[in-house]
């Protein structure tokens, strides 16, 4: 055996020995880091508007919080995160044993598809949805059901279509993903909707209702999963400290659901997969109450500019719900990507969405909105 096969040219490269499913996977394409475009460019003051990340940073309260804990970090994390689950199960009203904290949301999505598909199962998923769902699900070698979305002209264009995904399940779907709101494209599905779904759901079927973004659109006819929880037992509902609480670098979220489905994913959960300080920062940023307020402010402030200034640029800008908007720019959207990254600024294109002629940015501070809008505008008018 070379001792370096991967350079020796040979054939029989070990990755070869991976699962056919995980082999047939498209990694996730994450938005550029700031620094990688500095480091290409050679410049500096690079605008990041490309991860739904929240500019207003994190709580004071919860930056404090993540301090003190860095004397601790020598310990292991409390494996069942105590604290943060007090104080979640508090702010939702459920019990300490409905909640499954995870490294991030996605952690928990993950889990959901390990712990319920199997290669002889199947997932339901809408078309344009965040790729995580179908990503998590390949990788356990089961089959992914895609509905159509709505369509592009219909009033919530490319939104999930939960008529035809109750259509798409079948005896052998264990998982049904919902974003409600939906990444990349903003859109949402009402409760009326989202309860006639789960009423005529087989009970053989859990639902991942995926609220990342829920603290942004309160003011639109999203509901709250967490009041259908009762009524509901296949449902599960997932949040994230890394929107609106701003914590995405230290990655916590969590999923609430009946006990019984907390219990088996707490069984394929790694033991401390959620560090030291997400819990300290998750627990305090939770006792903030003005947190959550602000990020949405903003991010309303950020919709009614974007929704002023891009439409003026020629552009055709979406509804969102999200801290976020999905814009349809009338050409290969990769290339309008690149000429704002030479202006310094990331957004993400999301042809891999099956959007080519679409961008999705992130809605900044007023200023860099602004900046958006001036390096959009050069952007399109480019020979
Ligand atoms: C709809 C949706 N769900 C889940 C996530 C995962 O977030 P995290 O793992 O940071 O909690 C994201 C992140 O962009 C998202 O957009």
């Amino acid at each position: 055996m070379s001792a370096d096969p991967a350079r020796s040219g040979c054939e029989q490269l070990p990755g070869r020995l991976a699962t056919a499913a995980v082999r047939s996977i498209a990694p996730y394409v994450i938005g550029k880091p700031i620094s990688e475009l500095e480091r290409e460019l050679g410049i500096s003051e690079v605008l990041k508007l490309a991860s739904n990340e929240n500019p207003l940073g994190p709580s004071p309260a919860a930056l404090a919080a993540m301090r003190a804990s860095l004397d601790d970090v020598w310990l292991y994390p409390d494996g069942n995160g105590h604290d943060l689950k007090t104080a979640l199960a508090r702010h939702h009203d459920v019990g300490m044993d409905q909640i499954t904290l995870g490294n991030g949301s996605n952690d928990v999505l993950v889990l959901l598809a390990e712990a319920f598909l199997t290669p002889q199962t199947n997932a339901v998923i809408s078309q344009h949805a965040f790729a995580i769902y179908a990503l998590a699900t390949q990788a356990t070698g089961a089959r992914i059901h895609v509905a159509p979305a709505h369509a592009a002209d219909s009033p919530m264009p490319y939104g999930h279509d939960l008529d035809a995904m109750l259509a798409l399940v079948d005896a052998d779907t264990r998982l049904v993903f919902i974003a409600n709101p939906n990444n990349p494209t903003g859109t949402w599905n009402s409760e009326g909707q989202l309860t006639r779904f789960l009423e005529r759901l087989p009970d053989t079927v859990i639902v991942a209702l995926d609220e990342a973004y829920f603290e942004y659109a309160r003011s639109v006819d999203c509901p709250d999963g967490m009041e259908l929880l009762r009524r509901y037992p296949n449902l599960v509902v997932l949040r994230t400290f890394s929107k609106a609480h701003a914590l995405a670098g230290v990655r916590v979220g969590y999923a609430v659901s009946h006990p019984d489905v907390a219990d088996v994913l707490n069984r394929v959960r790694q033991p401390f997969n959620v560090s030291m300080p997400g819990l300290a920062g998750a627990a305090a940023s939770l006792g903030d109450a003005r947190q959550a307020s602000r990020a949405a402010a903003l991010a309303a402030e950020g919709r009614v500019q974007l929704g002023e200034g891009l439409p003026a640029l020629g552009v055709r800008c979406f509804s969102s719900a999200g801290n976020f908007v999905l814009v349809d720019v009338g050409r290969p959207a990769q290339q309008i990507h690149e000429r704002l990254l030479r202006r310094g600024v990331i957004v993400r294109p999301v042809g891999g969405y099956g959007l080519p002629s679409c961008l999705r940015i992130t809605f900044g501070t007023a200023e860099q909105n602004e900046r958006l809008l001036g390096a959009l505008a050069a952007s399109l008018k480019d020979p």
